[in-house]
């Protein structure tokens, strides 16, 4: 739980970043909803620390700070585009899934336990964190390689006449049609999606970050 809470705290910072760095308005919605989920996800974990009986502590999440940090190394690599926001993607994928196994091994030794309510605040936000890797591959084959393939086609158009722009049809444009607008996430999630305005962390995470800073060194950044 020590390990889980300093991983949450970090990502609602990270997921921070993403959104700045990505191009796609529904990726950047996208992970400004996640983050929103994620800081009401530190909560329920210092819900269920409460429950046990013990105090919010956080422990340094190895995993957690080298999959932000390969997410990083893809923002430095990468110009703004849909090749980033394709990296993005892994990254955040591969953060959920970690976020996954995590939750499911700890819903499950709650309940061995007998601690019941604690395991349904488990399970409830890894159903969260897979909707939300739901939703990022849904992005991926929907919106960002698309994107990037028409790109190209355009070019090719340039060489030569003709109107082949989108071989899976409808998803030409980002601002088109929003089939993930209607994603608002279950924790009251902001989907403002404009904008690479900085995104405010809340109260609750700047008001934890300092006890896990004390125990984790410096942060990566976020
Ligand atoms: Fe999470
Ligand atoms: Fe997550």
């Amino acid at each position: 739980m020590k390990d889980i809470y300093y991983a949450e705290k970090k990502l609602t910072k990270a997921l921070g970043k993403m959104a700045k760095n990505a191009t796609s308005p529904k990726l950047k919605e996208a992970f400004m909803v996640h983050q929103s989920q994620t800081e009401d996800q530190v909560a329920q974990v210092e819900k269920a620390f409460s429950l046990l009986g013990f105090p919010a502590k956080a422990k340094k999440c190895a995993a957690m700070d080298g999959l932000l940090e390969e997410a990083d190394e893809h923002i430095s690599e990468y110009s703004k585009g849909a090749g980033l926001d394709a990296a993005l993607i892994v990254g955040a994928q591969k953060v959920e899934h970690y976020e996954i196994a995590a939750y499911g091994s700890m819903r499950s030794f709650a309940r061995t336990l007998g601690y019941e309510d604690v395991a349904k605040i488990f399970d409830q936000i890894r159903e969260q964190e897979s909707d939300t890797d739901v939703l990022l591959t849904d992005l991926a084959e929907s919106v960002i390689n698309p994107k990037a393939e028409a790109e190209m086609e355009d070019v090719e158009e340039s060489a030569k006449s003709g109107s082949s722009r989108s071989k899976r049809g409808g998803e030409d444009s980002e601002a088109g049609e929003d089939s993930s607008s209607s994603y608002s996430g279950r924790g009251g999630g902001k989907s403002s999606g404009n904008g690479d305005d900085d995104i405010a962390v809340s109260s609750l995470t700047d008001g934890n970050d300092r006890e896990g800073d004390s125990e984790t060194g410096e942060a990566m950044g976020y």
